[in-house]
């Protein structure tokens, strides 16, 4: 992978966090680096559903534009209380201790990465929730190649479902040999 070893200072905060708690699920730089990059051609507000340390709240805010907002919810409320101090002096960026459907009421979402497998099986809410053109970023997908893509010996329906549906224009894109994430664009 050629990428700088260089993470934005917020990032490494982040990083930090996901160490000291043994936070083994937080995102990785190369996902973090795409989301900056799709989050430099948004406007609005962007919005992350499973914030974890805040590793992709932290990515979000390095790419966005200054006068976009960053919003994410987290379940785990001591958890979100550690990662609201690490964005205590980050203006752009508000993360909101609760369930992510406390969220909904900042919709419409320029862009929403979502994070927690559960809330992946929402796709009319989520749909709902975006703005036209507005991408749905979906973690955490081991690569197929077969259609419809087989993990574990089922069907993964989520992905199938995502990659079909007609409201979206979608594409499967490999992190690594054994990661991929999906671009879902509003149509
Ligand atoms: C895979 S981790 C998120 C990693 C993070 N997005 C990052 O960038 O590193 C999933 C997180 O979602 C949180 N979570 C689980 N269910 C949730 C829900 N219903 N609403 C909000 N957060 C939830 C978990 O507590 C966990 O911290």
């Amino acid at each position: 992978m050629s990428a700088p070893a260089e993470v934005p200072d917020l990032v490494a905060r982040t990083l930090d966090l996901s160490r000291q708690r043994g936070f083994i699920t937080s995102i990785r730089n190369e996902t973090g680096r795409l989301l900056a990059a799709l989050a430099a051609s948004r406007r609005g507000t962007l919005a992350e559903l499973g914030t974890g340390c805040g590793v992709g709240s932290a990515w979000l805010s390095s790419g966005a534009p200054k006068d976009a907002r960053v919003v994410s919810a987290e379940l785990d409320p001591a958890l979100a209380q550690d990662v609201q101090k690490i964005f205590a002096d980050t203006d752009n960026v508000d993360v909101i201790a609760g369930d992510w459907s406390t969220l909904e009421q900042y919709a419409p979402f320029s862009l929403l990465f979502v994070d927690v497998r559960e809330v992946m099986e929402s796709i009319d809410v989520l749909a709902d929730l975006m703005e036209p053109g507005g991408m749905v970023i979906l973690d955490d997908f081991v690569p197929s190649a077969f259609w419809p893509p087989i993990v574990e010996g089922r069907v993964d329906t989520v992905r199938e479902q995502w990659l079909t549906d007609e409201r979206f224009a979608a594409v499967e894109m490999l992190i690594d040999v054994d990661a991929s994430l999906l671009i879902a664009t509003r149509r």
